[in-house]
């Protein structure tokens, strides 16, 4: 996926001079990358819909996939959203943070933002680079992760370069994402039945504690991008070009006898010596570690020569269903 030779990005360190010249760029209508605390984004004016037509087509992304929308405070979301009472308790427990509230939309949302959806997906940041650009622009910036559409999402700048850097110019440095996997999207159309549309860095018990009540799961999921209940649902998403194998569990003697040209990556650090195809995601097993590691060590294996990749899915519940919802996206076959 490298595209050096024709790249047009450049990428800046998060200065107050950057901020304030990316922050004009955005106001003009153009292309930010961003980093976000889950993953990168590519932002636009979300409320400029020239601008966000332009992420479709950076992305190569259906217009029938809507759009997460960030801004900075619950002040702002009010002018895009209808709120209810739970957004008030979900705020104060998980924002700033990976969580996307769907809600239904204020007429300045254009139809673009959320494929003619009459519901809006809108979440506040927590990376403080970005905060400090949506801070700045006083914008409500629309983001979805800034990979082409169905490649494993980026967590580093230099990921976005190296898949977008001939479509875009301006990726704001902001590190390595810390959570590493999408936010959590909750539906809150109908507030008597909050529901988890796709799972992510905050967990579906950490929500029912907050609401006290318990809430359902979509899922159902679907291969094909016309039906779009929850679009981010697509099974196959994320995938890397190397065919990936899910498994439940791996272990060091198969990757001992397996041929040298397939990769064996497992969660937690094995026990033994690791065979020179062997990889981890964590030394001791923890899951945050687990989920900060996937995106990039998929993409490392992917640029290798190796032929497959076996993987192991992450054990328990919480955020291991964020995991293995991923891994399960990158391992289905592509049809799209
Ligand atoms: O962590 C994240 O959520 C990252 C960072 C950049 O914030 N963004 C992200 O965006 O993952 P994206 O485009 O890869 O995922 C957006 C998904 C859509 O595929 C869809 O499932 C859901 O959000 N979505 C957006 N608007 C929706 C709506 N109105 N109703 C239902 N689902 C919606
Ligand atoms: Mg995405």
């Amino acid at each position: 996926m490298t595209q050096k030779t024709k790249s047009t990005a450049r990428i800046y360190p998060g200065t107050e001079k950057n901020i304030g010249f990316l922050a004009r760029i955005l106001k003009q209508g153009g292309l930010v990358a961003v980093p976000t605390e889950t993953v990168y984004g590519l932002a636009a004016d979300a409320l400029n819909a020239k601008a966000c037509r332009h992420i479709f087509e950076a992305k190569g992304r259906p217009t029938n996939d809507p759009l997460i929308v960030h801004v900075y405070s619950v002040s702002d979301l009010e002018k895009i959203a209808e709120t209810n009472p739970l957004v008030a308790k979900l705020a104060k427990a998980f924002w700033p943070g990976p969580l996307t509230l769907v809600l239904p939309k204020k007429p300045c949302v254009p139809a673009i933002v959320t494929s003619e959806l009459p519901s809006v997906a809108v979440r506040i940041p927590s990376h403080p680079t970005f905060r400090k650009l949506l801070k700045k622009s006083g914008l409500a910036l629309a983001a979805p992760s800034a990979n082409p559409f169905g490649y494993v999402s980026p967590t580093t700048s230099e990921h976005v370069l190296n898949n977008l850097g001939n479509k875009i110019r301006y990726i704001l440095e902001g590190g390595a994402s810390k959570v590493g996997v999408e936010s959590t999207i909750l539906d809150l159309r109908n507030i008597s039945k909050p529901t988890i549309l796709r799972p992510g860095g905050i967990t579906k018990k950490a929500i029912e504690l907050v609401l006290k009540k318990k809430i359902g799961r979509v899922l159902k999921k679907t291969s094909s991008h016309k039906n779009h209940v929850a679009p981010g649902l697509l099974t196959n998403h994320y995938s890397p070009h190397t065919p990936l194998i899910l498994k439940n569990r791996l272990t060091l003697s198969s990757a001992r006898t397996s041929s040298p040209n397939e990769a064996w990556l497992f969660i937690k650090k094995p026990k033994g010596k690791l065979t020179k195809n062997s990889f981890y995601l964590s030394k001791s097993g923890d899951l945050k570690e687990t989920a900060r590691h996937l995106f990039s060590k998929l993409r490392a294996l992917d640029s290798g020569t190796w032929s497959r990749i076996y993987v192991e899915k992450a054990p328990g519940n919480g955020l291991a269903l964020a995991i293995n919802d991923r891994l399960a996206r990158a391992a289905a076959k592509r049809s799209i």
